[in-house]
């Protein structure tokens, strides 16, 4: 029904609009146990799905199931008790901010087909003071909160560790894991943070604030998913030599030939494609896979780019992630996307006689 009468009516209504209307009407829904309850009626089959089988160890953190819900879908952290009783295992909030930003002009989000979609928001955040605010409401979750740092476009670029340093610091108690994002296309200059030497400082900068605090936590690399092969191998070094966790892969994509499958006028359209296409989601299990051939043993990989069904989360699965990350397939299959993709992978180990998620997470990576 979602896909046959709500999503054709939906896609009419400006992208971010809608979305902003979907994440504060969960967020309303929190603030009492009745309407919070009745979110679960919007889960697949109306009922929160979960299964001992489908719990998953990333990097110490305990997922109860492989599925997070990707940044960006609620960079603030108004929604987080709302899309767990959707169905997902956690969230990763953000990116969040040292300080607010607006983000680039507005319209910035465009669906360019059921399922895809092309962004440019620009980091908008309202900063890290406001997302501490919005988290703390939360005591005791049952899931496990990632923070996505992510630093304001008016920082000069020697000032970018201790702009995410910053964000470690203040966010730390809330915190399952960090995720350090210098992969998004739509800030100028954010990639440059993409070389060796500007990713070490950052890295130890995030390491030094979780130590002055207390300890460290899991702390994960988010890449592009243009990156050749050495830049690749550049990053897979650092994040090893600094003991990181592990690999978010990937980002949006800024690939004008990509963007034009959807008109001519999407290719000088600036932003990252994401969601349900299939070169998209391809290009993002190709890097997937490389991660776990090239450093497997030794870092945790989180797959995200095009998973809207059982079969694209068994894909990432099988290239190499232990968990996986969803954004646009929210939009594209609805609120009982979780649920369904939760269902679809038991079905799968039970016809497969598959015990746990961990015996098949690179299966299909060619190492
Ligand atoms: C509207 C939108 C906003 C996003 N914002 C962020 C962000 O703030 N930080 C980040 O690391 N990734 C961001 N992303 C990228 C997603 O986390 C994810 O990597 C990408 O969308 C691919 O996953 P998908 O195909 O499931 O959407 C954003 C994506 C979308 C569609």
């Amino acid at each position: 029904m979602y896909k046959e009468i709500i999503r054709p009516v939906l896609d009419r209504l400006d992208s971010e609009k809608f979305h902003d209307l979907a994440r504060e009407s969960l967020h309303l829904a929190e603030l009492s146990p009745l309407t919070l309850k009745l979110v679960e009626l919007f889960a697949d089959g109306g009922k929160r799905f979960s299964d001992q089988r489908l719990r998953v160890n990333l990097g110490g953190v305990e997922l109860e199931n492989p599925l997070i819900v990707g940044a960006g879908w609620d960079k603030a952290g108004r929604a987080v008790m709302a899309l767990w009783k959707l169905g997902f295992a956690g969230v990763e909030v953000g990116s969040v901010l040292e300080y607010r930003q607006p983000g680039n002009p507005k319209p910035r989000q465009f669906m360019v087909a059921p399922g895809t979609a092309i962004n440019w928001l620009g980091f908008n955040s309202p900063g890290m003071d406001v997302v501490a605010k919005n988290l703390s409401r939360y005591k005791n979750p049952p899931f496990k909160l990632g923070i996505s740092i992510g630093m304001n476009r008016d920082v000069p670029h020697d000032d970018s560790p201790r702009a995410h340093a910053v964000v470690a610091e203040r966010l730390y108690g809330y915190a399952d894991y960090f995720a350090i994002n210098v992969s998004s296309p739509n800030t100028p200059g954010l990639r440059k943070l993409h070389e060796k030497g500007r990713k070490k400082d950052i890295v130890q900068a995030v390491i030094d604030a979780m130590e002055r605090k207390g300890g460290r936590k899991p702390l994960f690399v988010k890449v592009a998913p243009e990156l050749g092969h050495k830049e690749l191998d550049d990053i897979l070094e650092v994040a090893i030599e600094h003991s990181v966790t592990g690999i978010i892969a990937a980002n949006t994509a800024d690939v004008p030939e990509m963007k034009a499958k959807y008109g001519e006028r999407w290719r000088t359209q600036p932003g990252g494609l994401s969601g349900d296409d299939q070169d998209y989601r391809r290009m993002t299990t190709e890097k997937v896979a490389y991660i776990y051939r090239h450093a497997g043993d030794k870092l945790d990989i989180i797959g995200v780019g095009g998973i809207k069904d059982a079969e694209t989360a068994l894909e990432k699965i099988k290239a190499g992630a232990k968990a996986l990350q969803i954004v646009t397939a929210i939009r594209g299959e609805g609120t009982a996307v979780a649920g369904k993709i939760n269902k679809g992978i038991v079905e799968f180990m039970e016809r497969e006689g598959v015990k746990s998620i961990g015996e098949i997470v690179g299966v299909d990576s060619g190492k």
